[in-house]
């Protein structure tokens, strides 16, 4: 049943990737509004305001890396050419001192480019990228999240979100990067979780000791609550730490952060937002399924990966004329941004995943790892 559902997700997929090629922008797709893709210009940084942090555009890599891993799978230059036409346009962005997105944004598009083509701009951008990203770490052992570091706000921030940029400094195989990964990995091995596997979204840390200031959310219900993407990054990020590494503690991390998601989970396909809204209404984020499903992938529970990638596209594949992939997802519920949506970082994973699986359930398929 799962091939079935697999074969139509990869035509759902081309399809979706047709609109986005025949659509030159301006701008990249982000989340969508009334079934419509909302794009925005990849030069748009993160920033403090009066009503706090705004992230800008830290999503434009994943519509790269849709079409790079539709070309992954088929083969066909079409997907690559399309990539490589718009990839000038996010390219500035690897001198950006102001965001720990730069890994979102560099990860999937110039690195998992040059793995894929063997390029050598491809990879020379990637690895300014990831020299810009580990420009971000403090003395306290983390990488600071949010703005310019010149600004102590910025210092002291600290979100899950960042495991999930390391990726780009894992590619780069550049030993003092990697290193700087690992420290990141570490420190938030030490300090994210509470004692029952959930993690905490945002942490403010002390950047010269990296003791921990207070702890909170910024997209979740509540401090106390588990945003269901940030417990979704931290499997995912933990995961791939502990496969670069082989450090024990990011492997129990990993499991923790994944123990305590499945259990939440239960027998429903999709998590809601947050684990802490109850209510049976409660707006789903099917963009944690399929993060989640990856991040069980790297810590080799097939198994659980499979079911969670099934059901999510069982009950959120898109079957309709709407933009994106895997409808049902949640951007921010605090911000009332991308609520419902189809986002283009649960379309990415969601290509990531297939591209993992095979018709055995227990071995995995071979796809370039970033
Ligand atoms: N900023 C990353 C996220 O919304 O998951």
């Amino acid at each position: 049943m799962s091939g079935d559902l697999f074969v139509r997700a990869w035509h759902v997929a081309q399809v979706q990737g047709e609109r986005l090629i025949s659509d030159t922008g301006p701008g990249f797709p982000h989340v969508t509004e009334g079934g419509r893709w909302r794009r925005l210009m990849a030069e748009i940084s993160g920033r403090w305001s009066e009503q706090g942090w705004s992230h800008g555009n830290w999503t434009a890599g994943f519509s790269m890396g849709f079409l790079w891993r539709l070309y992954e799978h088929t083969g066909d230059a079409r997907w690559a050419d399309a990539v490589a036409s718009r990839l000038p346009e996010l390219e500035p962005r690897a001198g950006d001192l102001n965001t720990h997105d730069i890994g979102f944004l560099f990860w999937p598009s110039f690195g998992l480019g040059a793995e894929l083509t063997g390029d050598a701009h491809l990879r020379a951008v990637g690895l300014r990228a990831a020299r810009t990203l580990a420009s971000r770490l403090q003395p306290g052992g983390y990488l600071a999240a949010w703005g310019p570091l010149e600004d102590r706000r910025a210092r002291e921030s600290s979100t899950i979100d960042t495991m999930m940029n390391l990726p780009l400094l894992w590619w780069s195989g550049d030993a003092a990067l990697r290193e700087v990964a690992r420290a990141h990995a570490l420190t938030a091995s030490r300090t994210y979780f509470r004692p029952d596997g959930s993690t905490y979204h945002r942490l403010r840390f002390d950047p010269d000791t990296g003791t921990v200031l207070d702890r909170g959310t910024f997209q979740g219900m509540s401090a106390g609550s588990c945003w269901s993407r940030g417990q979704a990054w931290a499997i995912a990020g933990f995961g791939r730490a502990w496969r670069e590494t082989c450090d024990s503690a990011l492997w129990a991390a990993a499991n923790r952060a994944a123990d305590y998601f499945l259990t939440r989970l239960g027998e429903r396909a999709v998590p809601p937002w947050d684990f802490a809204d109850t209510d049976p209404r409660a707006p789903l984020d099917s963009s944690a399924a399929v993060i989640a499903a990856h991040g069980l992938m790297d810590l080799e529970r097939y198994g659980e990966a499979r079911r969670l990638l099934s059901s999510a596209l069982a009950t959120c594949l898109n079957v309709g004329d709407d933009d994106g992939l895997l409808l049902h997802a949640c951007y921010s519920r605090p911000h009332n941004e991308g609520v419902d949506s189809a986002v283009i970082w649960g379309d990415y994973f969601t290509l990531a995943c297939l591209g993992r699986v095979s018709d055995s359930p227990a071995s995995p398929r071979r796809s370039v790892m970033i």
